[in-house]
């Protein structure tokens, strides 16, 4: 059987806040095969948000193991799990994180800057896949301006930008139309043919369709 690309392994995960521990992930079991889509679903509350943060190392488990190529993410060095996050993984988080202080060309070129392309390169990307997505229009335009599907197609094209192995996108269609939802899907069914391997949260029965499998977690 092929190894899986990453493997979570009894991932338990708490938040304390006003003296009251809850209990959010208790011994989360996945398996995650390369190339594929995978949906997580569940209720609001659940830990949907908090497992593609665990899985994107912007959140660390409690206990637990996390294995991407035979090493577990959660004893690695903090230089690592960064380099894990900044050459591996794209990342829709379901708030955004979209930065204020720069208009939407400059939010979505900071991956591309990261890997230190060129300019003229960054350009070139930037603008061909924001015109697949739309938002060629919005690119001087500030974060501000824009409506909630806008904002949500930026943060999309931010995290695919950088053709990663992992992309990990939570409820990444909760603002679209249906025909950006379309266009969205599309993109991500292309990725997967290119070899990405994607992880969705989602409440949505069309992007569940989409998935090879799901898991479903539980109120804890
Ligand atoms: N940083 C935090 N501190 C304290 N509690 C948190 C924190 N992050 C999440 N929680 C709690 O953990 C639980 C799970 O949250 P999470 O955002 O993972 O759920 P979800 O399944 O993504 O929900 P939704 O479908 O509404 O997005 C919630 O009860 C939430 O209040
Ligand atoms: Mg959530």
């Amino acid at each position: 059987m092929i190894e899986p690309i990453l493997k979570l392994e009894n991932i338990s995960k708490s938040f304390k806040s006003a003296g009251h521990t809850q209990t959010v992930l208790e011994n989360v079991a996945l398996q995650i095969r390369e190339g594929e889509i995978v949906g997580i679903r569940g209720k609001s509350g659940s830990g949907k948000s908090t497992l593609l943060n665990i899985l994107s190392a912007t959140l660390m488990a409690d206990s637990g193991k996390m294995i991407f190529k035979g090493q577990d993410l959660h004893t690695v060095t903090n230089k690592e799990r960064a380099r894990y996050r900044s050459s591996c993984v794209g990342y829709i988080p379901q708030n955004l994180y979209l930065l204020d202080d720069r208009n939407v060309f400059n939010n979505i070129a900071l991956p591309l800057q990261y890997m230190k392309l060129d300019k003229k390169h960054i350009e070139k990307r930037i603008h061909s896949l924001s015109s697949e997505l739309g938002i060629f229009a919005l690119l001087k335009k500030e974060i501000h301006m824009l409506s909630g599907g806008e904002k949500q197609r930026v943060a999309i094209c931010r995290a695919i930008i950088k053709k990663s192995k992992l992309l990990f996108a939570d409820e990444p269609t909760g603002s679209l139309d249906d025909e950006n939802e379309a266009l969205v899907l599309a993109l991500f069914r292309r990725m997967q043919n290119q070899g990405t391997t994607l992880v969705v949260a989602t409440h949505d029965d069309v992007v569940v369709n989409m998935c090879d499998t799901t898991h479903k977690l539980q109120m804890r």
